[in-house]
């Protein structure tokens, strides 16, 4: 609160000149937490059955064991793919996989096969029974532990069994996971976004300077 200093303002006055500047309106409920991934989900025990759903619905729920969730709406062609398969493929998404991440949202595997028109690699899972996208930086294999309907959207419930890291964006010195440098993307409130500047690190607030 540097104007609180600046000014010798009370705390009060304060919070008063500030609530006018941002005002405030009530929205009905809606799907505002952004920024998300937007990440391409390989799913598929089979090349016939391969394809890919681009889904923003998706986060970490359990550090330990790693867990995870994706929601899927029923009418999807990937839903009943995983449904039947209990398994499937997290692929992070980076700049140069863009066009992909927005194609394979807005059409269908009933129609396509994504892998291909997408010029694609799908590659083999070290442990579930779908593809990993060869071109993602980071491809999270995950096993289905629960299904739960909600609405609009079914969430799957899994736990990461599995996590293929590409080499590229790995410190050959160090061992270290360079995810900067994987230049990763963001979705929010329709458009995607590249990340940009590090403002900081987990724990600098309260890190002592040497
Ligand atoms: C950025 C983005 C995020 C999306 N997120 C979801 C999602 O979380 N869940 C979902 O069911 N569909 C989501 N979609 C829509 C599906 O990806 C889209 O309907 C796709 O065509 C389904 O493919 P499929 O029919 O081959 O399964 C998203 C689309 C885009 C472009």
């Amino acid at each position: 609160m540097p104007l609180l200093r600046t000014f010798n303002l009370t705390r009060e006055y304060y919070h008063e000149i500030t609530a006018m500047v941002y005002k405030k309106q009530n929205w009905k409920p809606g799907t505002l937490i952004y920024p998300l991934p937007a990440a391409m989900i390989s799913v598929g025990a089979s090349p016939e059955e391969y394809n890919i759903i681009t889904v923003s619905w998706l986060g970490t729920i359990c550090s330990d064991p790693a867990m995870c969730y994706i929601s899927v709406r029923p009418n999807r062609h990937s839903y009943e793919i995983l449904k039947k398969n209990g398994e499937f493929v997290i692929n992070l998404t980076n700049e140069d996989l863009a066009k992909a991440t927005d194609w394979c949202g807005v059409k269908s595997g009933k129609e396509f096969n994504k892998f291909n028109e997408m010029g694609l690699s799908p590659q083999k899972a070290t442990v579930v029974n779908a593809p990993i996208i060869g071109e993602s930086p980071l491809s999270i294999e995950c096993k289905v532990k629960d299904i739960i309907p909600l609405g609009s959207h079914d969430m799957f419930i899994a736990e990461v069994v599995n996590i293929q890291a590409d080499e590229r964006f790995i410190d050959a010195s160090s061992g270290e996971f360079k995810l900067d440098t994987a230049k990763l993307i963001a979705y929010s409130h329709g458009h995607y976004y590249h990340l940009g500047q590090e403002i900081g690190k987990f724990g600098w607030t309260v890190q002592k300077k040497k």
